[in-house]
């Protein structure tokens, strides 16, 4: 598998996909968020899952993220894009950007975020200093300058739990704390890469400004949505384009 992608919040299924099939696909720890679509794009072996399932049933706190990350190293993937949609916090991440965070604060709770979680496991202490893989962050960044789509890199991406929206303080000190970005799906699904080694980056994509950040006293769904589908169609060509360059042959396509 040359790599797999999570899907969130507008992003339901990969398009362009070739040879297509569907795994249902069980886990020690359960059922992933719904079947694994593998394909071919351009020749490469892609997997593809969406988070909240397809017919996006699954609140971010029901994400079994565990399943969903073992399912995919299972299939064979040890490079995972989560797309998250967020809220912007700085000025620079304004509703429709796309962001390469760099950095996670973690507010969820009550979330399995461990596989060590389990009795008899051995006790895992990952380190998580970069909770990115960097290789990846630098190959979807430039990925995205070669399909000349602007993305801000880097930021810190504050997980919340939700499934409600944050309350305008929560962002005051969410800022102060040093986020840029809020989302509800970010954690534990990095952490949980980096417990099975694999290399793991997100592709933001901003929804709306995150509470009390924009003009408007409250934030309206309708244009949740209307800003992620048009920040969603730029998903599929820097991934085409990050799997090109994987072997320096971009827009050459896999001949094997
Ligand atoms: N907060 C948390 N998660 C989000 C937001 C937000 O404002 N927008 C999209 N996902």
């Amino acid at each position: 598998m040359d790599l797999a992608i999570i899907g969130g919040t507008g992003l339901y299924a990969f398009p362009g996909l070739r040879n297509v099939a569907r795994h249902t696909v069980s886990t020690p720890f359960g059922a992933p968020s719904g079947a694994i679509v593998s394909g071919e794009l351009d020749g490469w072996r892609v997997a593809f899952l969406a988070r909240h399932g397809e017919a996006h049933l699954l609140a971010p706190h029901r994400v079994n993220y565990r399943a969903n990350v073992r399912a995919l190293y299972d299939l064979g993937a040890r490079r995972i894009i989560g797309v998250n949609a967020v809220g912007g916090i700085r000025a620079d991440m304004g509703p429709r950007v796309l962001a390469v965070p760099e950095q996670i604060i973690d507010y969820t709770h009550g979330r399995f975020d461990s596989f060590s979680d389990v009795e008899g496991a051995k006790v895992e202490h990952v380190d998580f200093t970069e909770p990115y893989s960097a290789a990846l962050r630098a190959a979807l960044l430039a990925a995205a300058r070669r399909e000349g789509v602007s993305v801000v890199d880097g930021g810190c991406y504050g997980a919340t739990q939700g499934p409600r929206l944050e309350t305008r303080a929560e962002i005051v000190r969410m800022r102060r704390d040093g986020c840029d970005l809020v989302g509800m799906t970010g954690m534990p699904e990095a952490v949980l890469a980096r417990e099975l080694g694999i290399d793991y980056a997100c592709l933001a994509l901003v929804a709306n400004w995150a509470a009390g950040c924009g003009d408007e006293a409250s934030i309206s769904l309708p244009e949740i949505f209307a800003n992620l589908e048009a920040a969603t169609v730029q998903v599929p060509p820097i991934i085409a384009a990050l799997l090109a360059e994987k072997q320096g042959r971009a827009g050459q396509g896999k001949t094997d």
